[in-house]
């Protein structure tokens, strides 16, 4: 969960991230801060268009003074504030984390490219050392969306894409532990929800568990998303790309 909430209407603030001297809007969290600066830190479950959910920690960085490494994508940066995203301990941590999710993703490969494997090839993790455990079956019952869970990290994503951006709630998160997993509904078939495949959740998935029929197996940075747009009930198709 959000550690800080960045005040909206305060004065900007200056912080350093790697040495480098930036000044931070009201608002903005440092990872924000970071990527319009043109610094990469890498980030999993945070989107520019949803709410910070702060559940990967891919985004860790070490904060001088601080013994505890924060989540850059819901940490405010505070004035005089020392950050460090390329330290040893920060990148060991960020390594680790994607190393535990590529493990978590399972032995399947869905795309051959998605998010998670850019930041792995990013920070040099060939592979993961822990065993992939998962083996979930694909669900292939909505005609433009393919559920392929064993690469869900639960990032929640889809979650907070379907409740924010479509107000159509059909995606939740269940269970708990090591049986966690998003559910549409209460456990259908996708295709037997009430999702009305706006494409929304395959926009922001950024491992290929959601994706469209038509690209499992291929380059998912080039997947194009055929939809019918879910607003008036007129039923207009819609390419999202
Ligand atoms: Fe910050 Fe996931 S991107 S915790």
């Amino acid at each position: 969960r959000p550690e800080t909430t960045p005040p909206k209407d305060g004065d900007p603030v200056t912080f350093t991230l790697n040495g480098e001297t930036l000044v931070a809007e009201p608002g903005e969290t440092i990872l924000q801060a970071a990527q319009r600066y043109g610094t990469e830190i890498p980030y999993l479950c945070y989107h520019d268009n949803l709410r910070a959910d702060g559940n990967c920690r891919s985004c860790v960085v070490e904060v001088e003074g601080e013994r505890v490494l924060a989540p850059s994508c819901c940490r405010a940066p505070k004035e005089g504030m020392n950050v460090h995203s390329d330290s040893e301990r920060a990148r060991k941590s960020q390594r680790m984390v994607l190393e535990l999710l590529l493990a978590d993703q399972g032995p399947a490969e869905y795309t051959k490219h998605s998010e998670l494997t850019y930041w792995a090839e990013k920070l040099g993790v060939a592979e993961s050392r822990f065993p992939a455990e998962k083996s979930a079956e694909s669900d292939s019952s909505n005609p433009a969306i393919s559920v392929n869970l064993d690469a869900c990290i639960q990032c929640t994503r889809c979650v907070r894409a379907c409740r924010e951006e479509q107000e159509n709630d059909v995606i939740g998160y269940a269970f708990r532990g090591n049986e966690a997993e998003i559910v549409f509904d209460l456990g259908d078939p996708m295709g037997e929800s009430t999702c009305v495949s706006c494409g929304e959740c395959v926009q922001v998935c950024p491992t290929g568990a959601l994706m469209p029929q038509s690209a499992v197996g291929e380059d998912e940075s080039e997947k194009d998303v055929e939809s019918v747009c879910p607003y008036c009930g007129v039923g207009c198709l819609l390419t999202y790309h």
